[in-house]
């Protein structure tokens, strides 16, 4: 797909034999727009507001999981999270025992968010990031430009339905078409949490764009939807890499120099329960996969592991689990120790408050006498911001519509949703208007 081609062009219909065809044979390159996807064709105008170019502005959309901004927002995003079954299976008692799991958790997080200073920074950091990202943006890729940044949560405001209501009301869709880029903001894909993510968005965008759900609609608004493509994983991208590379050796400077290179790293991802690791589940292997990228970077000079935090419930949890690993280096004198949170781009409660607050005042209570640290966390990095531009802008230049990797389904998959939202996001839905299950 040429940078030069009109936004029109995107506006193509894929068979479902190409997805099926697709999932059945995964390779490594991405998902290109193709001629060959367009069938009957049909031409429609870009969004128009505040256009400076032919094919902008282009909509790019931070997809996160998010987190309350105030104490009050708490219950309502622990429901939204333990309702999700995608992200915490609890089979047919999911809407039995997601409110009343949720409802016992309430007063305890509360309590977490308050000592972080009354609500998660997530939503600044994932606007401040987007909106410094498409600044970049509209310099390397003039094509595209305007681009418009977008939250969307998956269980706290700005929640998915109310990023497309806005992306509506911005005059993207309704007949006019514009382009969005779905951009999750999970380096590492899994189907908890990217996965989570974009099945959420195919269902509003079915409620909201499909005449099949949406019978308002007129033929022209169905016609003219948003053309959605995906950046659904970008775990080793040289950014990102670079990024976390650099606020390791900022912690690493504050040890002593003849400890240094003994420190050992502790790269934390947050777990997943066991049912969905054997589902086949992508996430393990790219969170490993950034380790490895991180530790090459910095020249495999420290020891390492990778270890899992944030477990709930009684089931089993990959592991070792963060804390426990902590807990023993230090009982067993391996006090020069520094965490790096692996699988998130920005502080939220994992790493102000179970990191910081929890494991390594654990660690000092044993004795750890402050050799316990934590790097920083992406935030407003401009190495990290810098590593999004590319990410994105690479994408928005190849005409991609999503890694090829995202159509293949986790080999345990039985869940339908899965198979709909990756036809539709693979093309087929594009303009096609016909996936109904919901
Ligand atoms: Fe992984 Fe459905 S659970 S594709």
């Amino acid at each position: 797909m040429s940078v030069h081609r009109p936004l029109q062009q995107l506006a193509k219909r894929a068979t479902t034999s190409q997805c099926l065809n697709f999932q059945q044979k995964a390779h490594h390159k991405p998902r290109i727009w193709q001629p060959q996807d367009r069938q009957m064709a049909t031409v429609i105008p870009p969004v128009t507001q505040d256009s400076t170019s032919s094919k902008g502005p282009t909509a790019m959309v931070f997809m996160n999981m998010g987190g309350p901004a105030t104490t009050d927002e708490v219950g309502d995003f622990l429901s939204r999270l333990f309702a999700d079954g995608d992200l915490i299976p609890l089979g047919a008692l999911q809407n039995y025992l997601g409110p009343l799991i949720s409802r016992r958790r309430t007063p305890k997080i509360k309590k977490q968010y308050a000592d972080i200073g009354g609500g998660s920074p997530i939503r600044k950091w994932s606007e401040y990031q987007a909106s410094e990202m498409c600044k970049i943006l509209d310099k390397t890729n003039p094509e595209t430009a305007p681009h418009k940044p977008y939250v969307a949560f998956r269980y706290a405001n700005p929640l998915t339905e109310e990023m497309y209501t806005q992306l509506l009301e911005d005059g993207f869709g309704k007949g006019k078409g514009g382009r969005a880029v779905a951009f999750t903001q999970y380096p590492q894909y899994s189907c908890s949490t990217t996965g989570s993510s974009l099945n959420e968005l195919w269902k509003w965008r079915q409620r909201m764009e499909s005449p099949t759900r949406n019978p308002n609609l007129s033929a022209a608004e169905a016609e003219g939807s948003i053309l959605w493509s995906v950046i659904d994983r970008w775990p080793t991208h040289p950014g990102l890499v670079d990024a976390f590379a650099e606020n390791i050796t900022k912690q690493l400077e504050s040890y002593p120099e003849d400890v240094r290179d003994s420190v050992v790293l502790l790269f934390s991802a947050h777990s997943l329960p066991m049912s969905v690791v054997n589902r086949g589940d992508p996430y393990p292997a790219e969170v490993a996969a950034t380790v490895w990228a991180v530790q090459q970077r910095l020249g495999f000079k420290n020891p390492y592991r990778l270890v899992w935090q944030s477990q709930v419930g009684p089931s089993a949890w990959l592991g070792a689990q963060t804390s426990d690993t902590v807990n023993n280096f230090v009982k067993a004198g391996q006090k020069d120790l520094v965490l790096i949170p692996i699988a998130f781009t920005s502080d939220h409660i994992e790493t102000l408050y179970e990191i910081d607050q929890e494991v390594i005042h654990e660690a000092n209570e044993l004795g750890a006498d402050g050799r316990v640290r934590r790097a920083e966390s992406l935030n407003g990095s401009p190495t990290f911001i810098n590593a999004l531009a590319n990410i994105a802008g690479t994408h928005l230049n190849n005409g991609e519509i999503c890694s090829r990797q995202m159509g293949l389904r986790c080999p345990g998959c039985v869940n339908e949703r899965c198979l709909a939202q990756k036809k539709f996001f693979m093309g087929q839905g594009q303009q096609a208007n016909t996936a109904t299950t919901l």
